[in-house]
C-alpha cells in the first residue's frame, strides 16, 4: 500500500468499492449485518439512556431503596426469542452468500473464457503456476503479480485459483475482488472471481505467517483480453539471451542463486524462490514491497535483509563486481 502511494496511485483496498460480483455479494451482506447491528445498538442504548434519565433520583423520593422487582416472564421470553430470531436470520443470509461465493470456483460456467492458476503461498511471497486459459494449456510460473483478463457483457473471464501452501498457513485476500481464502499446507482450497474493470487491485496475505507477513502483498493486474494475450505471449517465451550480459549469466549460474531460483532454458531450475525467467515483466520485487528498479535489485542481491529482514535468501557476500554483473543479467530477463 505504501508503495502504491509512492507511485502516486490512490490504492483503493476498501471492501466497500467492490469490482467483482463476488466482492459485491460480500459487501451487501456486510452492509445488511451492519444495519441490523446498528439498529440493535440504537435500541439498546436508547432504552439505557432513557431509563437513566427517566428514573433518576428526584428531590421528593422517599429515603432508602426503591421498590425491588424480580423476574418478568413476558420480558424474559421476549429477550430470549428476539436475539434467537435475529441470529437465525443472520445465519440464513450468511449461508446464502457463502454458497453464492463458493459456487463460482467449483462450477465454471458454459461460455466462460476461464483462467486456471495454482497459487502457492511461501514465506513471504506468492507463486503463480498458470495452468490453462480458455481451454489452452499453459505451463509457466511467475511470482507476486497475478495477471488476469477482464470480462465484458458477452464473455466472462473468471480466474479460478487453486490455493496451496509451500510452508505455513497464508491467506489470499484482494478485498475489491473477493473474500479471503486460506492457503493450508497439505490441502487445496478454491477461490474464483471475475471483473469487468481493468486496473491494479491490491491485496495482502491475511493470515499471520511469520516475520514478514505484513509485507506479503498481493497485486492483481486485470487487463483487456488483448493485453492479457500479449502478456501471456511474453511469459511463455523462453528467457531472453543477451550476449552483452554473458558474464553476469555465468556468475549467476556459478553461484547459489540456482539452488532456489529458476530461469527457463538454463541450469537454474530451483523451485524454492521466485521464478526469474521474466523478472523484468514485474513492476515490483519482494512481494510488492519495492519497485523493480536497478537500485533495488542491487540492494536485494547484495543483502535482501536490508529490504525484507528475515527473508530466507541470505546475503552471499559476493564482490561488488559480481553483484553488478548479476543485476545487469537479471535486468535483461524481460
Ligand atoms: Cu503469508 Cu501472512
Amino acid at each position: 500500500m505504501l508503495l502504491a502511494a509512492v507511485e502516486g496511485r490512490m490504492a483503493d483496498v476498501s471492501i466497500f468499492s467492490p469490482a467483482s460480483p463476488q466482492a459485491g455479494w460480500i459487501v451487501d451482506l456486510a452492509i445488511l449485518a451492519l444495519a441490523i447491528i446498528g439498529i440493535i445498538f440504537l435500541v439498546v442504548e436508547g432504552i439505557l439512556f432513557y431509563s437513566v434519565w427517566r428514573f433518576r433520583r428526584a428531590k421528593n423520593d422517599a429515603p432508602g431503596e426503591p421498590a425491588q422487582v424480580y423476574g418478568s416472564e413476558p420480558i424474559e421470553i421476549a429477550w430470549t426469542a428476539a436475539p434467537t430470531m435475529i441470529v437465525f436470520f443472520l445465519v440464513l443470509v450468511t449461508t446464502r452468500t457463502l454458497w453464492q461465493v463458493e459456487a463460482a470456483p467449483v462450477q465454471p460456467r458454459e461460455g466462460d473464457q476461464a483462467l486456471f492458476v495454482t497459487v502457492i503461498g511461501h514465506q513471504w511471497w506468492w507463486e503463480y503456476r498458470y495452468d490453462s486459459y480458455d481451454g489452452r494449456k499453459l505451463d509457466f510460473i511467475t511470482a507476486n503479480e497475478l495477471h488476469m483478463p477482464v470480462g465484458d457483457g458477452e464473455t466472462q473471464r473468471p480466474v479460478h485459483l487453486t490455493l496451496q501452501s509451500g510452508d505455513v498457513c497464508h491467506s489470499f485476500w484482494v478485498p475489491r475482488l473477493g473474500g479471503k481464502v486460506d492457503l493450508i499446507p497439505g490441502r487445496s482450497n478454491l477461490l474464483a472471481f471475475e471483473t469487468e474493470q481493468p486496473g491494479l487491485y491490491l491485496g495482502q496475505c491475511a493470515e499471520y505467517c511469520g516475520a514478514q507477513h505484513a509485507n506479503m502483498m498481493l497485486r492483481v493486474v486485470a487487463e483487456t483480453p488483448a493485453e492479457f494475450e500479449a502478456w501471456l505471449a511474453n511469459e511463455t517465451a523462453p528467457a531472453v539471451e543477451d550476449p552483452a550480459v554473458a558474464e553476469g549469466k555465468a556468475t549467476f549460474l556459478a553461484n547459489s542463486c540456482v539452488n532456489c531460483h529458476r530461469v527457463s532454458g538454463t541450469a537454474a531450475q530451483g523451485d524454492g524462490a521466485p521464478d526469474l525467467t521474466h523478472l523484468m515483466s514485474r513492476e515490483t520485487i519482494a512481494a510488492g514491497q519495492v519497485p523493480n528498479s536497478r537500485s533495488n535489485l542491487r540492494k536485494w542481491v547484495h543483502d535482501p535483509h536490508t529490504i525484507k529482514p528475515g527473508v530466507l535468501m541470505p546475503a552471499f557476500g559476493l564482490s561488488t563486481e559480481e553483484e553488478n554483473q548479476i543485476v545487469e543479467y537479471l535486468r535483461t530477463l524481460k
